[in-house]
């Protein structure tokens, strides 16, 4: 017993330090095309929060503004709607992991550019292979298109219309983990459609999760 609970803090301060390594780097990251940017509006990066033993990981795609004032993921407008969908699922947020591809936020919210996607991912996928979830839910297109490709399921991401709620399975470097695309919840607020779809994706992943 006192074997397996030194393991277990040995594991909780090597992820701490992991997570800790990745924040650095990203803090120091002066070779980003959003560093300047970040600097003159006195922005912070969004590395991500919640959980570091979370079995469910959110990626969304960017920090908006607010994000970016308060250096935490999906505290604005779009984060309202994530955590009712949270409470849809019946997360409590702090169980979950919530972070973006993107860690820094692009001038006027516009997309995230291919070489910005490319640059920040590595950090990403060491930020997956550090917490280890069982489930990876990707918000929006951006994130699904990047961590299907990950996972060897490119061919598999038609559009994210057809194929938000549909449960993947890819292989990690720790195991197994079921990648669920899903609609940004921002889509939500200029498209009522998309907020029915993502509450019965969110009511399918908490059934998921309880049947599992
Ligand atoms: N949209 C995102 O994709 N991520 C955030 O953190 C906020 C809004």
């Amino acid at each position: 017993m006192k074997k397996q609970l030194t393991k277990k803090a040995n594991n909780a301060s090597e992820k701490i330090e992991k997570l800790k390594a990745i924040k650095e780097e990203i803090i120091n990251l002066k070779n980003s095309p959003l560093y300047d940017f970040r600097q003159k509006e006195g922005n912070l990066p969004v590395i991500g929060e919640g959980s570091h033993s979370a079995s469910v990981m959110f990626i969304g795609e960017a920090p908006g503004a607010n994000e970016a004032k308060q250096g935490r993921p999906f505290c604005g407008t779009a984060g309202k709607i994530l955590d009712e969908l949270l409470i849809t699922a019946g997360f409590k947020r702090e169980e979950v992991y919530v972070t973006n591809i993107v860690k820094d936020r692009p001038p006027g919210n516009r997309d995230p550019e291919l070489a910005e996607i490319e640059l920040y991912a590595p950090f990403l996928m060491r930020q997956i292979n550090t917490i280890k979830p069982d489930f990876i839910i990707t918000l929006g297109r951006f994130s699904g298109e990047y961590i299907m490709a990950q996972f060897n399921l490119k061919q598999a991401f038609t559009t994210i219309g057809k194929v938000h709620g549909t449960v993947f399975e890819g292989m990690a470097e720790y195991g197994k983990v079921k990648i669920i695309p899903m609609y940004h919840p921002a889509s939500a607020l200029y498209d009522r459609t998309n907020k029915e779809k993502l509450v019965k994706d969110f009511k399918k992943l908490k059934a998921y999760l309880q049947h599992k």
